[in-house]
């Protein structure tokens, strides 16, 4: 991490887990181990745990966040919840286009496109997610798809504004197979160049994809990585509280 060039954010994807008492558990016991952390605290969880954890974080340094938003401002689209009704209840931050969404339920890159201007016209801060699969990797085609995916992705988009990306592997994911820091570096190396010659600015760039507490600070003292988005470590309050406070 350089923090005197960029932001650090540690953000935690709780993806599709806890009920709303696991979820205010969760978010209780972290709020001491993390009060002291030298980087923005970030929890994305579920729709439904969104209003109780907004309650619990109240008063302390955790922000709070969604892991999708629709791409229209309202509408007859069933089961979707629009970049508003998050604002409305407070929810500063939204996961967009992360690879399960992707892999699982038909995001594109023009979706992740629209998603990602529907939450900025909201005033959402975006962590849009990029990464290929081990496929691509073993081809040869890392750097294509992530040019790709960040052309197609901030198509349109008017300055960094409060973007932040994230570079997730999608072979990392949840796999306990982490990209070495080096590996990760070079890449989000090349993400940053990517994104810097498309909008004039700079990112904070997140690395994700078995992040964890043990191999957390080599990752973090690699100068390209401005933090993390981390999934099952965010789960266990110690872990990620381990995470939080790497400097
Ligand atoms: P894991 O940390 O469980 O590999 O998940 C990473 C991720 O997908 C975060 O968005």
């Amino acid at each position: 991490m350089n923090k005197n060039l960029r932001a650090a954010v540690i953000a935690g994807n709780w993806k599709m887990n806890k009920t709303r008492p696991e979820a205010k558990a969760l978010v209780e016991e972290l709020k001491p181990l993390v009060k002291d952390a030298d980087c923005g605290v970030v929890v994305c969880v579920p729709f439904t745990n969104l209003e109780t954890v907004l309650e619990a974080a109240k008063g302390s340094n955790i922000k709070v966040g969604a892991q999708n938003c629709h791409f229209e401002k309202s509408g007859a689209f069933t089961g979707e919840v629009s970049a508003d009704m998050l604002v409305e209840m407070g929810v500063e931050y939204v996961v967009i286009g992360h690879s399960e969404r992707r892999a699982y339920f038909g995001e594109t890159d023009e979706t992740v496109n629209k998603r990602l201007k529907q939450a900025l016209a909201n005033g959402l801060k975006p962590i849009v997610c990029v990464g290929e699969t081990l496929d691509e990797r073993e081809s040869g085609l890392t750097e294509d798809v992530l040019k790709r995916q960040l052309i197609k992705g901030l198509d349109g988009v008017k300055g960094a504004g409060d973007i932040i990306i994230a570079y997730e592997p999608v072979w990392a994911i949840g796999t306990g197979k982490t990209a070495t820091p080096q590996m990760a570096n070079e890449t989000i190396g090349y993400i940053r160049r990517i994104a810097k010659d498309l909008l004039s600015e700079d990112f904070s760039i997140l690395y994700g994809g078995s992040m964890n507490a043990a191999n957390a600070k080599d990752l973090l003292a690699q100068s390209e990585i401005d933090g993390g988005l981390i999934g099952g470590a965010s789960l266990k309050p110690n872990d990620f509280s381990i995470i939080c406070n790497c400097d």
